[in-house]
């Protein structure tokens, strides 16, 4: 795996961080390219679990360096909480690295984030409040203030005093919120810059390096597919790209330096926050998935909106992320069921839809079309051989992989880092 993407295939928390987790094991290098501390990566070792929003999923094994790249968006007080969390836990957060480039989450964001929503009553994204959107917001409108500039003081007072210009108009106006102060903000931000320094990096050209000579790279993906900004379900999406391509974009490598893409996805769907969401079930099945899978939101606590196994989605993810393999979690939660049902088209006034429609309006008002598979009603989590599964449960993971194409490399049976069967 010397390059290796690892991304959300559905709408987020497909468990990306205990595949990153499994990956990490011989990777040189761990990579966060886009997004900030709106992730929540759960990964469980042991009795342990340990629950990550920025640092990459990598920090847990010491020849790994963990890098969040250009790409992402900070806020360095949870950056710089989160590094204490994990030497707590025994780890080394020294290795953290971060790029000079970074765009730094402001706590006028946070404000806007929250202020917005409130603003947009029931039209609410349901975002997690973190100032995301609104620090992408101005980021490309070239507001933005980056890592690099904690360490001029001048030009950071000055870039924070340029930014309340217009905050300032906008959080009273628009928002009937209070302005902010420069100073307040300035004084706390430079605070942070001493314990930053040591990780700040070129983290495109230590990455460009480690890949020249071979060293594994794995590019963590926060949120999902049907998330991104340009290729999600627009306007519920978040505010970057989740996809393949905001991998390379995001930390400053070339396309032709990806070897691998793997797309992870739960044996179902779920979704948090709100949006449209053709398999969401209203009934006791989705309560069940909700209830032994766990569902709520590692960030917010929020409790997930949870479906059937969306393959028109599946199949819109293999494409527009170039998957090579896909890693299917969550088996373990279908056992369940009966009946397991997968949704293999639309039908909509509009037409039949076998790919992911392009018209928003179509998945609002859609029916799936399920395809109904045996369950096989018994308990998985201590298989660790494909072959051992029940016949209809490797029959289910083989269904999924002729209908989207392309090979499911491995299949987990459980939360504990362990608790996975390998096929490739
Ligand atoms: P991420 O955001 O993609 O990293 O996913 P989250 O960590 O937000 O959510 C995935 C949740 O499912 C976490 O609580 C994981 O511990 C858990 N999980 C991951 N894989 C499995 C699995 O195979 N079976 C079960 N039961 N839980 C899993
Ligand atoms: P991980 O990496 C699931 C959702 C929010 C909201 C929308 C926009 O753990 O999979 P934002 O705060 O980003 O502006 O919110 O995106 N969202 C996630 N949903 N998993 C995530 O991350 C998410 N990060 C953001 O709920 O609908
Ligand atoms: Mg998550």
């Amino acid at each position: 795996m010397p390059a290796t993407i690892v991304l959300g295939a559905q709408w987020g928390d497909e468990g990306k961080g205990r595949v990153v987790d499994f990956f990490s094991e011989s990777a040189d290098y761990v990579v966060r390219f886009q997004g900030g501390n709106n992730a929540g990566h759960t990964i469980v070792v042991g009795d342990q679990k340990l629950a990550l929003s920025l640092i990459p999923s990598g920090i847990l094994y010491p020849d790994c360096t963990p890098v969040i790249a250009s790409g992402t968006v900070v806020d360095p007080s949870v950056l710089l909480a989160e590094m204490d969390m994990a030497a707590e836990k025994g780890l080394d957060p020294s290795r953290v690295k971060l790029s000079s480039n970074a765009h730094l989450i402001m706590p006028y964001h946070r404000k806007l984030d929250a202020a917005i929503e409130r603003y947009l009553g029931k039209n609410q994204i349901g975002t997690t409040k973190k100032g995301i959107g609104p620090a992408y917001t101005d980021k490309f409108s070239r507001f933005g203030i980056r890592v690099q500039d904690l360490f001029d003081p001048k030009i950071f007072r000055e870039k924070v005093e340029a930014a309340l210009v217009d905050k300032n108009k906008i959080l009273p106006r628009v928002y009937n919120t209070l302005p902010m102060e420069a100073d307040e903000i300035v004084d706390e931000y430079l605070g942070f810059a001493e314990r930053l320094e040591p990780h700040v990096a070129d983290t495109s050209l230590l990455l460009h390096r480690a890949i020249e000579a071979n060293e594994a790279v794995l590019f963590e993906g926060a949120q999902g597919t049907l998330l991104d900004i340009d290729h999600g379900t627009y306007p519920f999406v978040t505010s970057s790209n989740p996809t393949a391509g905001g991998a390379v974009i995001g930390s400053g490598v070339g396309p032709k330096a990806i070897d691998e893409v793997v797309g992870v996805a739960k044996a179902y769907i779920s979704r948090v926050g709100t949006g449209p969401f053709p398999t969401e079930l209203h009934d006791e099945i989705g309560d069940t998935m909700i209830e032994l899978g766990g569902e709520y939101g590692t960030v917010t606590g929020r409790r997930r909106r949870c479906g059937w196994l969306d393959l028109v989605a599946l199949r819109y993810a293999v494409r527009v992320n170039s998957l090579t393999n896909v890693f299917l979690t969550k088996m373990d939660i279908l056992s369940a069921f009966d009946t397991i049902k997968v949704a293999v088209g639309y039908k909509a006034p509009e037409g039949d839809f076998d790919e992911f429609p392009d018209q928003q309006s179509v998945l609002y008002h859609c029916e799936p079309v399920y395809e109904e598979l045996p369950g096989w009603g018994v308990d998985i989590t201590g298989v660790r051989d494909f072959g051992d599964l029940p016949v209809e449960a490797q029959g289910y993971v083989q269904y999924i992989e002729d209908e989207i194409g392309v090979p499911i490399g491995w299949v987990s049976v459980g939360p504990e880092r362990s608790q996975l069967v390998s096929r490739a």
